[in-house]
């Protein structure tokens, strides 16, 4: 059998390539906690301006003011539900609106846990798929517009769809497996 060599790999486009976040405004969706204030945190040490949105108001409005603290006039609070398609325009048209411009989004929010595909009913799966998977839709369809129009957009999804488990509550016996 003939054997090729490749030669050394080549170094994908961005490997080295520095992000660059000084001045840029950033949408954080789910950005009150976990990864997502994390993400917060992070881009303003890095300069950015940052729209921390979250369906958990008090929280969010107490990261945003801590921070805001922190980096004066870099860092705003709008509340949002991303099963609202209203809601998620309306922040969209905030970012804009308070900052001029928006330059990437992180579409974070979202929930997980486990939804037992034997037991659970509709509403429960059909609530995650509308937080995790319709959310993210609505949160990249408002946001591209302005960003097109800017002529530059980056996009960043934690993967929240598969952050749900659905499987089997319990799995079955040994004896249950020999009956089936
Ligand atoms: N932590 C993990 O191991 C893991 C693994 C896979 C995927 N993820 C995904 O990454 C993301 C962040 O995870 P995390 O661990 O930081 O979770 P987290 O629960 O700490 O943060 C999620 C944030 O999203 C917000 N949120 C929930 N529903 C919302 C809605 N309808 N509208 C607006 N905001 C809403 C919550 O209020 C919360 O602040 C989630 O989407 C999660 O599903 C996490």
């Amino acid at each position: 059998m003939e054997m090729r060599c490749r030669g050394p790999r080549r170094p994908s486009w961005f490997e080295g390539t520095p992000i660059r976040l000084q001045d840029h405004v950033v949408l954080i969706t789910g950005g009150a906690s976990g990864i997502g204030l994390a993400t917060v945190e992070r881009c303003l040490r890095e300069g950015t301006r940052v729209d921390l949105a979250d369906l958990a108001g008090s929280a969010g409005m107490a990261e945003a003011a801590r921070l805001d603290a922190l980096y004066p006039g870099r860092c705003v609070f709008v509340p949002v539900d991303v099963t609202s398609t209203e809601q998620v325009d309306a922040m969209v048209e905030t970012t804009v609106s308070t900052f001029g411009r928006l330059d990437g989004v992180f579409n974070n929010a979202g929930i997980g846990g486990i939804c037992p595909a034997d037991s659970s009913p509709d509403a429960d799966f059909l609530r995650i798929i509308d937080i995790n998977l319709n959310g993210v839709f609505r949160v990249a369809r408002a946001a591209l517009g302005p960003m097109y129009a800017q002529g530059r957009a980056a996009s960043s999804t934690a993967p929240p769809s598969w952050g749900c488990s659905v499987r089997a509550a319990r799995p079955p016996t040994r004896r249950a497996r020999a009956g089936w």
